[in-house]
């Protein structure tokens, strides 16, 4: 243990201890026992009123004190640092009431009976670093993510600060910060407006100065204050992490869960993201971090080793590792453990027997209920700039209509939307049309959105598990991309009844057939937007969008009924219903009157009537079919890795094992199905 100078050990009756300290004293003493040495303190940990002494900020600047940096970081005794830390010296497990990390006995089977998890046992207390290491699948992933509150364990639970992680997840989570390997920040904001809209859908209860303040706050915090106002894929690799370590850092989480932070960094990374975590938990956190990289291992409190199989082979002490497995070469222990995980792990329960019993809940904590209103202002607005902000696509989707709209003027014949001459070459030149502008408003719809749910959704699911509502989510979306979808429509219309001229049968509804047509139009487009939405949410990477999306133009083109007769057509007539094609043609077939003012149509479909009721009937499905498909993306986006009410009741009830549901397809598993709690079970 590092010597810390004495400074002063005087506290007079008008003074008390600073709580930090004296709560990090209390906790020492009620997990390992009274020090063996007389406890230190420096004129710093003394206040005189105690109304001031528990600021948490003030906690970095004494362990930065007595941890002056992160290569010759002075670490407490194993046991103290870890609590009852598996290969540490054994301590009585004790649960206290403070930000403690207790993880018993956690163990993830799959439903083919697959065990990615195995009786994991470990303990974390405020200020440490654990760091959890292993070979490739070993389960530290998986393992992140049961602390984390992302899944629920087959057996075993988590405790932090007395709750049951999967009792109590939802007044935990705003405690706990979790860093997904991938970046979970919008690449096109700067680092300043990504931070500003997380602090606004993180701290919907914070008044405008308060966020501003936490946002400087973790800036300074992550030293990230120079580059604020760099958009965040300007950023390098080691700057781009603190960003998303950051955004995590908002809600002050007392728990910290980093699923490999290095990984893609060179060594001077990899040290400066290491420093940061230690300098993260001298603040007073548990910080668990998940990392391949083990040059740096030194200055963390506590290792975890997994073998394959999700089974503990060392817990403890990063500086005994190689005195209790045999070996200081890392290649050689990850060989050897990956080729006899069960011997590791043997030997790791001979060394320790088995893990403590898990701990009895207190009263959970409650949580706020998300405010849709606010959530989706916030969303939409992030969402509108991420669109400004993203140059390229931007251009494009700009100039589309006015792309699409001359490629409809290429039409041969002057007629336009009046009434074709059946003699002329151009007989066809009305349908050709209509059928032009809605295939264009299908597209331009579809291409604003095809891209948006895939390519964020990292960023989605941690903002989820944080507390963003799917439904906000979604209706912001739908919200920008609707305003999007209409101002192309205009600009499509526009060009093309200057081109072509306007619908000359005169509107059904509306008193403008312009207007009218252009309802139609964009009602198309909208609901194209949304159907855009549900292929994106359906494709598993961005390789998929493209054939998505040459697909679901293809079907359109088939199913609108304006190129191909699918009226009366037995199975086509019905398949053309489930598709947004066939009633936005069909609204802008009755507006424009085409069954008359194409003379040779050969089709005689109903739903082109240019009267009243057809075209509300169109109008109608149009809408039945965009809120079908938004309810459909909302359930296909929704969190399902948070526990259902019942699930959470049921866990809260039973304390046995329950078998897990069948699963056709153990890769499809997700992992609601692997969400189960069965609080007091002990190996
Ligand atoms: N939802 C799932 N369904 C089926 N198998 C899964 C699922 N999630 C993880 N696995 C499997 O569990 C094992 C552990 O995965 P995990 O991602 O936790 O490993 P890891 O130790 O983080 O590996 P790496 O170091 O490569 O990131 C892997 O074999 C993986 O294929
Ligand atoms: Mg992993």
């Amino acid at each position: 243990m590092n010597t810390v100078e004495p400074i002063a050990i005087s506290v007079g009756k008008t003074q008390r201890v600073r709580s930090d300290i004296w709560h990090s004293v209390w906790t020492d003493t009620i997990v390992a026992g009274p020090p063996q040495t007389p406890l230190l303190l420096a004129d710093e940990d003394i206040v005189d009123d105690p109304t001031t002494a528990a600021d948490p900020e003030l906690a970095p600047s004494i362990n930065n004190r007595r941890r002056p940096n992160a290569t010759n970081i002075p670490r407490m005794p194993a046991d103290l640092a870890t609590g009852d830390a598996a290969d540490a010296p054994k301590t009585p497990a004790v649960s206290t009431a403070v930000d403690r990390l207790d993880v018993r006995s956690l163990s993830l089977t799959l439903p083919n009976g697959r065990q990615l998890l195995s009786n994991v046992s470990f303990s974390a207390r405020p200020g440490t670093l654990t760091a959890i290491i292993g070979p490739s699948g070993a389960g530290k992933s998986t393992l992140a993510k049961l602390v984390g509150g992302v899944l629920t364990p087959t057996t075993g639970e988590v405790r932090f600060a007395g709750h049951c992680m999967s009792d109590d997840y939802a007044g935990l989570r705003h405690r706990i910060g979790l860093v997904p390997q991938d970046d979970v920040v919008h690449h096109q904001l700067t680092v300043r407006a990504a931070l500003r809209f997380a602090a606004e859908l993180r701290l919907p209860d914070a008044a405008t100065e308060e966020r501003a303040a936490a946002v400087a706050r973790v800036l300074e915090e992550l030293e990230l204050t120079d580059h604020a106002d760099t958009r965040v894929d300007k950023l390098s690799g080691g700057q781009r992490k603190r960003a998303s370590v950051a955004m995590e850092l908002l809600t002050r989480p007392a728990l910290l869960i980093l699923d490999e932070p290095t990984s893609g960094l060179d060594p001077a990374l990899d040290r400066q993201v290491m420093t940061m975590l230690r300098r993260l938990a001298d603040a007073g956190r548990v910080v668990l971090v998940v990392t391949h990289c083990l040059t740096y291992l030194d200055v963390c409190d506590q290792v975890l080793f997994l073998t394959p199989g999700g089974k503990t082979a060392y817990c403890g002490s990063p500086h005994d590792i190689g005195a209790v497995l045999g070996s200081a070469d890392w290649a050689d222990l990850f060989t050897r453990i990956s080729a006899d995980p069960d011997t590791a792990h043997r030997d790791f329960l001979t060394r320790h027997g088995a893990p403590p019993a898990p701990l009895r809940a207190p009263s959970s904590p409650t949580a706020a209920p998300p405010r849709l209103l606010r959530q989706t202002s916030t969303v939409a607005r992030r969402q509108a700039r991420l669109v400004l902000a993203d140059r390229g696509y931007l251009a494009f989707l700009a100039v589309l209509p006015f792309i699409l709209g001359t490629l409809s003027l290429l039409v041969p014949g002057d007629t336009g939307l009046g009434v074709a001459d059946p003699y002329s070459r151009a007989a066809e030149e009305p349908v050709q049309v209509v059928f032009m502008l809605s295939i264009s408003a299908m597209f331009m719809g579809c291409a604003l959105t095809i891209r948006d749910l895939v390519g964020e959704r990292s960023i989605f699911q941690r903002e989820q598990i944080a507390g963003l509502s799917a439904t906000a989510y979604l209706a912001a979306k739908i919200a920008v991309y609707a305003v999007a979808a209409a101002t192309q429509t205009a600009v499509l219309t526009a060009i093309v009844v200057v081109g072509k001229g306007a619908p000359t049968r005169g509107a059904v509804l509306l008193s403008n057939p312009i207007l009218e047509m252009y309802t139609t139009l964009a009602a198309t487009a909208i609901v194209s937007a949304i159907m855009g939405l549900a292929l994106s949410a359906l494709a598993k990477s961005q390789d998929q969008i493209l054939p998505m999306l040459v697909l679901a133009m293809m079907l359109s083109i088939v199913f609108c009924g304006g190129m191909i007769p699918v009226s009366g057509r037995p199975v086509l007539d019905q398949l053309s219903w489930a598709s947004p094609a066939r009633w936005g043609f069909a609204a802008t077939a009755s507006t424009t009157d085409l069954a008359t003012i194409a003379p040779l149509l050969q089709t005689n479909d109903a739903l082109w009537s240019h009267n009243t009721c057809w075209w509300l009937l169109n109008m109608a499905m149009l809408i039945v079919l965009g809120t079908t498909l938004a309810a459909a993306v909302r359930w296909r986006t929704r969190l399902r890795l948070a526990r259902s009410r019942s699930a959470r009741q049921t866990a809260k009830r039973s304390c046995r094992p329950r078998p897990l549901p069948p699963c056709s397809n153990p890769l499809k598993l997700r992992e609601t199905t692997v969400r189960r709690m069965t609080p007091t079970q002990t190996p």
